[in-house]
């Protein structure tokens, strides 16, 4: 490695190590993770896709090599949890933001840029939702947490989840939305009452409704894609606010991605004018085989087929992975693997040592 490429990686390791006194407490960095980001680029046609990922306050404070980890490597992070309602809304009349204060201080802290992730979804809802009873009980909820959480992080927070996952698993038409309180009571009007509010209090707030499983072949995956489509072409007739489409990106290894379906997606949503996010990067890894280098492989292998199939129709606004390291992974919650090894869908593994996913994203994001 160059002197100068040294004195700048100790130089951003310092600054992290002042940093991270203050957001998460004290905690130096004891050791610098293998690929430390040089520069924190903007995605404004900057010369790199931003690179980022979930991450989780609890983690975030106890944890200092991980915290290290996020600093050297991120340029942006997402709240796993910490923005849904469950965690924000314990109460009709309560706020709690304290672990998202504290994931957004940090971030600022680092000079890393937070994505809010979510506004409107049918998962992580606090049970006191379920007796929202009229719609206009519905709407006056919904907007007034939008209202009250999207002005609270208005600046820190440039990019929103608004909508997240809003059709069922095999959709006939954009109007099979998830069964949801939003939905039961406002019917499709909820996504273009979200998505005013959010642009109502942000207007330079990046506004995206986030979907999955539009990647890969078969019948249900091609009826996704379609509905998607439908659903986008709807709001943009009636120019409801939207920005940006995110696709997860939850990639199932033992599915084949549909490259020419994937692709025509991407090559509609671009036709829409809306930008491209990877908002939930990793790779399923149950059915791989169990020796780690061939499985860490096979996962690289099936992520560089998916984000090189979207390079050739869009470059994305950032990629992000839904975690940075597997020590901190949703994955094993549904997806344990049968031979009770740890999943491994991330781009760090579980001592935060690059993984060949890691370079497929590094080289992604430095292509033209
Ligand atoms: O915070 C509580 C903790 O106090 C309690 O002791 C513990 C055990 O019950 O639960 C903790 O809450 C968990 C929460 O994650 C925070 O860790 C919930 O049970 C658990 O259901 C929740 O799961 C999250 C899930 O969304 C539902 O919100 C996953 O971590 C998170 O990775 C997952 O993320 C979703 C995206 O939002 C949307 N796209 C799919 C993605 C993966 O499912």
């Amino acid at each position: 490695m160059s002197i100068e490429m040294h004195s700048r990686r100790r130089f951003l390791v310092g600054s992290a190590s002042a940093a991270t006194l203050t957001a998460f407490g004290t905690g130096g960095l004891s050791s610098l993770s293998a690929f430390a980001t040089p520069s924190r680029l903007s995605d404004d046609g900057g010369s790199f896709v931003p690179y980022g990922a979930a991450v989780r306050s609890d983690a975030l404070s106890a944890d200092s090599s991980y915290r290290e980890a996020v600093i050297v490597n991120c340029q942006l992070v997402v709240p796993e949890s910490e923005l849904k309602w469950l965690e924000l809304r314990p109460a009709p009349d309560q706020y709690r933001f304290g672990k998202a204060d504290a994931i957004i201080d940090f971030a600022r802290q680092n000079g890393i840029r937070v994505r809010g992730h979510t506004l409107a979804w049918y998962g992580a809802l606090p049970k006191w939702t379920e007796s929202i009873a009229t719609r206009a009980d519905a709407e006056r909820e919904l907007t007034d947490h939008i209202e009250t959480v999207v002005s609270r992080y208005k600046g820190a927070i440039p990019s929103w989840d608004v909508i997240n996952e809003p059709l069922v698993d095999w959709p006939e038409s954009a109007a099979s939305l998830r069964p949801s309180i939003w939905a039961r009571r406002l019917g499709p009007d909820y996504l273009r009452l979200a998505l005013k509010a959010t642009a109502a209090v942000d207007a330079d707030a990046q506004l995206v409704i986030n979907e999955y499983d539009v990647e890969y072949a078969g019948a249900r995956f091609s009826a996704k894609r379609s509905a998607l489509v439908q659903l986008l072409r709807s709001l943009r007739d009636r120019d409801v606010p939207l920005h940006a489409v995110g696709l997860q990106a939850h990639l199932f290894a033992g599915r084949t991605i549909d490259r020419d379906g994937l692709q025509s997606l991407l090559t509609e949503i671009k036709a829409l004018n809306l930008d491209v996010l990877i908002t939930e990067l990793d790779v399923i890894d149950r059915e791989l085989p169990s020796e780690i280098h061939e499985r860490d492989k096979l996962v690289a292998d099936l992520a560089n087929q998916f984000l090189g199939a979207v390079h050739e129709v869009i470059r994305p606004k950032a990629i992000l992975t839904w975690g940075l390291s597997d020590r901190y992974t949703w994955v094993p919650i549904y997806f344990k693997r049968r031979d009770g090894m740890p999943n491994r869908p991330l781009p760090l593994d579980a001592d935060l040592k690059p993984k060949p996913l890691f370079e497929v994203i590094e080289q992604f994001r430095h292509r033209a």
